[in-house]
């Protein structure tokens, strides 16, 4: 699948106070894994709140591929069918996963060990991410994988007909490998054990937990994560109601922070502790930010959060907090555009393998709107408050985080701040552009006309 529409350059510029209480879309992680493990139940799930995004949509049409049945109800909830592990169909044509990393990752996992054939494909930008990371470990479980050069797509795998559980010490901080493991281990005899070394979001294990799988989470003598599947469960359909995406409302709560007299309300919020290190970052940069309604709903913590312009301040962001703020560090480095001072972002490896390479992209982004940064290999110091910002024409290498992020510059620099694409937003984000001109921020085509 490609964007559904051709490339749109999108333009923002200074916008009066943000104001307002608003909602974003439902979380891309729960709502792949909703689809998925919907799939792999058997009989009726239903989820209130999917995010109707094209990543999402992919995931839906890779479970149709190997026999779901998934429903949009005039409620604008969806039914999920499942198959029932260990049932899947072969799919009958190529799975195309457009920009879907999560998605791609995850089913390659699910596929890896039913007794299945399937080729997946995905566009530029997901054909240049590693997938080694995700089959290697399938490898030893009994996949055989043909790939393109460097573990890339188009690849193509049969699962294993006799999968072997394995132990896996998961190399790299990546809740899509750690994830991929355990769901080949669903449909592997015996116990199937991950340990994470460093912590990441854990939707995974705990709506496994929930579908009814028989899943532990302990920490070994040197803190680490390990987490022991029983393989073979069957999984329970469930009913879900996926809270908003953190990762989406970062955008308006950056946004509040920089548009002088803003003040806005962001409502429903995932509040995961894997998926809150911007909000810690951007109150330690002195942001006012308050957090009212604490609830758990689903086995999640959710809230409402409100944000109100503020004068920020560099910091250092401890790089150990990365995983729990992974997407948001192109927002963030907007964040610090308007900062006194430096902030210093290190530990930023996994940024080199996002959507695009986005250490390079926000830099570059940064750079084209007169805002000094200094980029290592994996890290980010980004200078803020220079005068005279904006005017610049950023490339978004088809990475929806960079195009949201740097219209966000636009909402409070000095000159208008163009993307030259806005359709990748159609990914993670489709009503990015209204849900902004509600709030009062003009985001526009290129020839001036609302988005
Ligand atoms: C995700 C994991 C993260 C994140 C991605 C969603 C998930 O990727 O960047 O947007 O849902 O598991 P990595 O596992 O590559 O860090």
């Amino acid at each position: 699948m490609s964007h559904a529409s051709s490339p749109t350059p999108l333009r923002s510029k200074a916008s009066g106070p943000l104001s307002g209480t608003i909602r974003v879309p439902g979380d891309k992680s729960i709502s792949h894994r909703a689809l998925m493990f919907g799939a792999l139940a058997v009989g009726r799930t239903t989820v209130s709140g999917l995010l109707e995004s094209e990543d999402v949509l992919a995931t839906a049409d890779a479970m149709r591929a190997v026999g779901a049945v998934i429903d949009k109800h005039e409620d604008g909830s969806y039914t999920i069918d499942g198959i029932g592990l260990g049932s899947l169909l072969e799919p009958e044509s190529v799975i195309d996963f457009g920009n879907a990393g999560t998605g791609v990752r995850l089913t390659m996992g699910i596929f890896g060990t039913h007794d299945i054939a399937a080729t997946f494909v995905g566009d530029a930008s997901l054909s240049k991410r590693p997938m080694g990371r995700v089959l290697d470990p399938l490898r030893e479980m009994g996949t055989s994988v043909i790939a393109r050069d460097g573990d890339r797509l188009p690849a193509s795998i049969r699962g294993a007909k006799q999968p072997l559980p394995m132990t896996y010490r998961v190399p790299m901080a990546s809740a899509q490998v750690k994830s991929a493991v355990l769901l080949a281990g669903l449909n592997a005899p015996g116990e199937t054990t991950v340990i994470e070394p460093i912590p990441t979001r854990d939707h995974t294990e705990k709506m496994l937990a929930g579908f009814g799988a028989d899943i532990t989470v302990k920490k070994n003598e040197a803190g680490e994560r390990v987490i022991t599947l029983k393989g073979q469960p069957e999984l329970k359909p469930q009913d879900l109601e996926v809270p908003c995406d953190p990762s989406s409302a970062a955008f308006p709560i950056v946004a509040a922070l920089i548009v002088p007299g803003s003040d806005i309300t962001v409502e429903n919020v995932l509040l995961n502790e894997h998926r809150t290190g911007l909000i810690t970052t951007l109150i330690e940069m002195g942001g006012d930010i308050e957090i009212s309604n604490r609830r758990v709903s689903g086995g999640e913590e959710i809230g409402d959060i409100r944000i109100k312009a503020s004068k920020l301040k560099g910091i250092t962001v401890p790089a150990d907090r990365a995983p729990s703020m992974i997407d948001e560090y192109p927002v963030l480095a907007v964040a610090a555009a308007f900062a006194k001072g430096d902030t210093f972002m290190p530990g930023l490896d996994e940024l080199r393998v996002k959507e695009s390479d986005r250490l390079a992209a926000v830099a570059r982004g940064l750079e084209a709107n007169g805002i000094p940064c200094k980029e290592t290999e994996d890290t980010l110091t980004v200078t803020g408050a220079a005068n005279d910002i904006g005017g610049g024409i950023v490339a978004t290498h088809l990475d929806h985080r960079i195009a949201m992020s740097f219209l966000i510059l636009g909402l409070a620099s000095h000159k208008p701040v163009t993307v030259d694409d806005g359709a990748v937003i159609a990914t993670s984000f489709p009503t990015f552009a209204s849900l902004f001109s509600g709030l009062g921020g003009v985001v526009e085509t290129a020839d001036g006309e609302p988005e």
